[in-house]
């Protein structure tokens, strides 16, 4: 019986099906060149380089050395120029400090078309959420960065810094050339779960080795996304070995917070919570645990998760990048690794620890901190979609809905604003020599309302591992193997940063 209608129906069926799929994909197809006109005239008034009928500029850039091939953009075109990754994505790539005030004061949102692709890995986390939800978010986490938090954190900086320090002196045993980044890495990550996330083993844990990957293969597979254009359809992308391999890697990655999450809830049960809830500062796992603040807001288990990835990611990649590249900058200049040395042994005075009331007289380490952040920015890239229209100070405009991509590192060598960019000089940034500076053009950190929340987190933690790695070893260049610097969401090398360490007695 059901087999004659079946028959007669499959055709039809097929041909329906394959008609409403024809229909979608059009109506898809159609969208997206109405969209890409809308940015053509928006983009109008930007001239940039040629672009790729197909793939934008994106593989030009990948092909062409990244970094460098943007620099060569950057002095090209004054203050900003349009930038395609693939036909339809658009962006105007900006570098100038008027251009950067004019959209980084607003707080605009994030360009969904490239933080939308985070989703599956950090969840809707406070580096991706807008509006309320990210004001809410934003106001409940903020005391987690108090300085009388931060004060603690300073012995487990120490405690981490020095398990490196012991392997790298292990290291050096057999041979002086040292791969520093995953070392500091490990370090970083260790460090952020003792302070952020509770963990109390000194060891480094199979999840934890775990994770780290992860997360390299994460940002790598993100990176590469934001740049192919056919990975920009999430159905498209899911069905591609690519799209696996991030599902892989994202689930690696979950397992380890969600173990941190069981673990913390476990210890936090009973007692210990009311403990908690009376201390005069919260920690952050105290705030994300259900410790509430005045107006009583709690989050969804479904927040939390994406807050716990979204810290976990964002507290130790950057800080990684930063303290790797800040200690290349000292082994290429090593008249300022002298001084930097030199202030850290007077303060220190022959301890081996460093405390809070030390870091305010690490005055000399700061400005060379500075200045690595400044050429090496651990977030070269950031982005967004105007939530209203913009106008430049030149006279030039934007409507809203235009994609923004702000380049820190362009910006941080802009020519126009930092006198020999390409000139190591920590001195810039002493005080007498900032004060003129406009307040938008050193931004390795962004600035306005969407500013990094753990800044001064990650400066505390810099200052302790560099001082403790400068009184330890003496940093030289590896002639022979130069990173090659590499966009992987964060500032990254190819190669991995290899230097020449001498123990110091
Ligand atoms: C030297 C180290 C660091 C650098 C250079 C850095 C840089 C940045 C930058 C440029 C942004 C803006 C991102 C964007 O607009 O897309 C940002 C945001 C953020 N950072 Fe950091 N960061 C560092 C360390 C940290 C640490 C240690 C934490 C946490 C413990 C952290 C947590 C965050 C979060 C949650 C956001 C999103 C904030 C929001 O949108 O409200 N960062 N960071």
């Amino acid at each position: 019986m059901l087999l004659p209608w079946l028959s007669s129906w499959l055709p039809r069926l097929w041909l329906w099906s394959t008609a409403l799929v024809l229909t979608l994909g059009l109506l898809q197809l159609t969208r997206m060149l109405a969209r890409r006109q809308k940015l053509l005239r928006a983009l109008d008034s930007f001239p940039g380089p040629p672009s790729h009928w197909l793939f934008g500029h994106a593989k030009e850039i990948q092909e062409g050395g990244g970094l460098d091939k943007m620099m060569l953009w950057a002095n090209t075109y004054p203050s900003a120029h349009s930038l395609w990754f693939g036909r339809f994505v658009g962006f105007l790539n900006i570098y100038d400090p008027d251009y950067a005030k004019a959209v980084y004061s607003r707080g605009d949102p994030k360009a969904w078309d490239v933080y939308g692709f985070f989703i599956p890995w950090i969840g809707n986390g406070l580096l991706v959420q807008d509006g309320p939800k990210w004001f809410q978010h934003r106001k409940l986490l903020t005391p987690a960065f108090h300085s009388e938090v931060l004060k603690p954190y300073v012995s487990l900086f120490a405690e981490s810094t020095h398990a490196m320090l012991d392997k790298w002196k292990e290291k050096v045993r057999v041979n002086k050339n040292v791969e520093i980044f995953n070392d500091v890495g490990f370090m970083a990550l260790d460090t952020l779960m003792k302070c952020l996330f509770g963990k109390t083993s000194k060891d480094q844990t199979q999840s934890d080795t775990d994770y780290y990957l992860a997360v390299a293969d994460l940002t790598l597979l993100m990176q590469e996304r934001i740049f192919t254009f056919q990975y920009h359809n999430d159905f498209l992308y899911w069905i591609t070995a690519h799209g696996r391999n991030f599902l892989r890697a994202c689930k690696v990655a979950h397992n380890h917070t969600d173990k941190v999450i069981r673990e913390r809830k476990a210890a936090l049960k009973g007692e210990k919570l009311e403990k908690t809830q009376k201390k005069r500062h919260l920690d952050f796992l105290d705030i994300l645990l259900g410790v509430k603040d005045e107006s009583k807001t709690k989050l969804s288990d479904m927040d939390l998760r994406a807050e716990v990835d979204t810290f976990m990611f964002e507290g130790h990649d950057t800080t990684t990048s930063s303290i790797s590249w800040f200690l290349y900058c000292m082994a290429l200049y090593p008249e300022h690794q002298t001084l930097c040395r030199k202030e850290i042994q007077e303060i220190l005075q022959g301890r081996d620890t460093v405390q809070w009331e030390d870091l305010a007289k690490m005055t000399y380490l700061t400005l060379c901190i500075k200045e690595s952040l400044r050429l090496y920015p651990a977030v070269p890239q950031v982005y967004r979609q105007l939530s209203k229209p913009v106008t430049f100070p030149d006279g030039r405009s934007l409507p809203k809905g235009g994609l923004i991509s702000l380049h820190i590192y362009a910006l941080h060598r802009n020519h126009t604003v930092w006198m020999d960019p390409e000139v190591f000089d920590p001195l810039r940034f002493t005080p007498e020599n900032s004060s003129g500076r406009h307040p938008f053009a050193f931004m390795p950190f962004s600035a306005g309302p969407r500013n990094c929340i753990g800044q001064q987190f990650a400066m505390t933690e810099m200052k302790v591992v560099a001082a403790l790695c400068l009184l330890h070893f003496e940093f030289s260049p590896d002639l022979t193997q130069p990173p090659i610097k590499q966009l992987q969401l964060i500032l990254r090398s190819k190669n991995g940063i290899h230097l020449n360490l001498k123990k110091l007695t």
